[in-house]
């Protein structure tokens, strides 16, 4: 029988015990593709004493990093711990100690790919990171090979599951925002710290790895303007589905004649539209290449066994080689400084859909739409429920809900004018501004 490969994993947390469970339940389907077996030589983790749902041997673990870098028979390093520290120190060593690394830990590489990619590469070793966006999607390899052709002009995504998760929970059932979240959490989808799924900050995380494999430019991912989900309420999307629309955190990155535009943020998508229709902790991609055309990939972007499936193909990537060539020819990372295209803060031309909470008095109306016309933003359409026929206990002066769904305008305008009308005597509270991201361009 051909040589087993052995292999560390650091951390058996969600992903790291599915990916033991993957290896150990489809080993004969997984040496096929290897062309040997993969062994789970060594794990180390935080508490070895913890009480797991995945068996290891107890003689495998350790909770010393080195019993993994220091092993000249593994060639082939796991890295499943998420956060920044000690997950860079950790990689670091495995890379010194001419470790392959795998790993699904986004924020680590969007904080420091550039320094931990370029170590990868003196010491002629590669970093595999499939699982790090969009779990069970394998939009890296799609980006990295397979539209290697392509002139990638723009990204949509759908990449984070938690936030995805949450909206359609709200939309669908009418959860609360917050239980909402208590579920995604008890499904393994969330990050340890889940503000950072719900802030925005892991999708935009993704976006900048997607971006630097699309546009070979890297974008430190806090320059990327961004907006969380946060903030919203099931009111917002209750109107948004009035008017034919669904909210979802869309990640989108396009590159013009200006430059790379990126951003995510809360956007109102056509009912029936491929963005629209990615529900539950679905992640989905919608990209264009000049020579293909426009492609859509959809499947599970969080969970256990989704991530498992990709950072068990990278393994199996590092195995056989195929790993090495992709991270040489595709160069990842080879200039992080070459970024002639930095991101734009360009002003997007697109309708846009306002909540205000205004006055419920006379010429409130008319001194808001006044406000519009001044910025030149002109109404597409308008809802304002009657407050006493809805039963609503709503105080006189808490304000009544005014939504209203612009045509094509100025985001710069948008946001000049819902300044002025937030200022004004006629609101109560701060308005809410999403754009609308129209189904001709997804
Ligand atoms: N917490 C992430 C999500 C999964 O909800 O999409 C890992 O990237």
């Amino acid at each position: 029988m051909t040589k087993p490969v052995r292999i560390g994993i650091i951390g058996l947390g969600t992903v790291g015990s599915g990916v033991v469970r993957l290896l150990v339940e489809s080993a004969d389907h997984i040496q096929r593709h290897a062309g040997c077996p993969i062994v789970v030589a060594k794990a180390v983790v935080k508490d070895v004493a913890k009480v797991r749902s995945v068996s290891v041997p107890i003689d495998t673990l350790s909770s010393d990093i080195r019993n993994i870098s220091g092993d000249p028979t593994i060639s082939v390093a796991v890295l499943l711990v998420g956060g920044l520290e000690p997950a860079r120190s950790m990689m670091v060593e495995l890379l010194q100690n001419g470790k392959d690394v795998v790993t699904a830990n986004k924020a680590l590489l969007a904080e420091h790919g550039p320094e931990l990619f370029a170590l990868a590469r003196t010491q002629g070793r590669s970093i595999a990171f499939e699982a790090a966006v969009a779990g069970g999607i394998p939009i890296v390899a799609a980006i990295s090979e397979c539209l290697a052709a392509n002139r990638i002009e723009s990204i949509r995504g759908i990449l984070n599951g938690t936030s995805n998760f949450i909206l359609t929970r709200m939309e669908e059932d009418g959860s609360s925002y917050a239980d909402a979240l208590k579920l995604a959490q008890s499904k393994g989808f969330a990050e340890a710290d889940p503000s950072m799924d719900v802030d925005g900050t892991d999708a935009t995380q993704k976006l900048a790895i997607l971006s630097h494999l699309a546009f070979g430019v890297w974008v430190p991912w806090a320059e990327i303007p961004r907006m969380g989900i946060d903030g919203l309420d099931v009111d917002l999307l209750h109107y948004a589905g009035e008017l034919g629309y669904r909210i979802r955190l869309v990640a989108v990155a396009s590159r013009g004649s200006a430059g790379l535009t990126m951003r995510v943020a809360p956007a109102l998508v056509k009912i029936g539209t491929p963005l629209a229709e990615t529900r539950g902790a679905y992640n989905a991609v919608s990209i264009v290449g000049d020579a293909v055309g426009r492609m859509f990939f959809h499947g599970l972007g969080a969970g256990q066994m989704p991530t498992a499936s990709a950072v068990v193909a990278d393994i199996i990537d590092t195995v056989v080689g195929r790993a090495a060539i992709t991270f040489r020819t595709t160069g990842v990372l080879c200039d992080p400084d070459a970024n002639a295209d930095r991101i734009q803060n360009m002003d997007a031309h697109q309708r846009h859909f306002l909540r205000i909470r205004a006055s419920d008095r006379p010429g409130v109306l008319a001194k808001i739409t006044g406000i519009l016309g001044d910025f030149r933003i002109s109404i597409a359409s308008m809802i304002q429920h009657d407050a006493i026929e809805q039963g609503a206990s709503i105080a006189p002066d808490a304000g009544v809900p005014l939504v209203i769904m612009t045509h094509a305008c100025s985001s710069s305008d948008v946001a000049k004018a819902i300044e002025a009308i937030d200022g004004s005597d006629v609101v109560r509270g701060r308005s809410v501004c999403l754009s609308v991201l129209d189904e001709r361009a997804e």
